[in-house]
């Protein structure tokens, strides 16, 4: 079920028995000359609506802007600043345990929103610590060791760090239309550190770390989307039935 698409007789009905939500969240960001901006919102939400279909358990909005500072040399992108992430997360999450929810799963599609998300969780905790309280875990679709273990099979040393063929391939998959599989120069992007938004564009011209994209297919965009979803919904399982007081 998703939030958006319920109504609040129904959100009462269920909380009734089910204290669980997730909670996708992605980032605005240039993804390489032939990835989506949206890759991270959109990855993160299909894995998401996936692993709530199959456990029955609610799926609030994706949050669809991350903390994207690094990428602002790109037209397109869209940041928070950490500062403001974290609150956003912390209202967020204060309103879910506010009805009743005991325990979130956060579905993250951006790397850079890791520490952002661990800080809001921090937050969350001890706002509500004196109070039944909100248990939350933060889930990367992409570090679920299946999926790591498939992106490797399929790629190689050309997933690289950022415009991955793994993530391209999952939004190919949802986008058949959006597919672009031209070769870029060079085939694989160099790897590395950067320092701000300047830099990175100077390290890495095109946008992308490390990786080669136009190795990804629709076809194994599927692939990872279903390995994600079977992997994190057994996370999830267990997160869930240790976390809930609602039998
Ligand atoms: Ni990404």
């Amino acid at each position: 079920m998703r939030l958006q698409l319920a109504t609040w007789p129904e959100v009462e009905a269920y909380l009734v028995h089910n204290r669980a939500v997730i909670l996708p969240i992605g980032s605005t960001e240039q993804h390489g000359p032939t990835g989506l901006i949206g890759t991270d919102a959109l990855c993160a939400e299909a894995v998401a609506w996936g692993v709530g279909e199959r456990l029955g358990v609610l799926v609030a909005p994706t949050l669809p802007v991350g903390m994207a500072q690094h990428h602002m040399a790109f037209p397109g992108s869209m940041t928070l600043k950490p500062s403001t992430l974290i609150a956003l997360l912390n209202d967020c999450l204060l309103s879910l345990a506010r009805h009743g929810f005991e325990a979130v799963m956060v579905i993250n599609g951006h790397g850079g929103n890791t520490a952002s998300i661990q800080a809001a969780f921090s937050e969350t905790h001890m706002a509500l610590e004196a109070k039944p309280g909100l248990r939350c875990r933060l889930v990367n679709w992409w570090e679920a060791p299946e999926v790591g273990r498939l992106s490797e099979e399929l790629y190689g040393a050309a997933v690289g760090s950022h415009a991955t063929p793994p993530e391209v391939a999952l939004t190919w998959a949802l986008h058949p239309d959006r597919q672009d599989r031209r070769v870029l120069e060079p085939a694989v992007a160099p790897s590395g550190g950067f320092h701000g938004a300047a830099d990175f564009r100077a390290r890495y011209p095109d946008g992308r770390i490390g990786s080669n994209p136009a190795l990804a297919t629709p076809e194994a965009g599927r692939r990872l989307l279903d390995a994600a979803v079977d992997e994190i919904a057994a996370m999830a399982t267990a997160f869930f039935a240790s976390e809930s007081s609602v039998p």
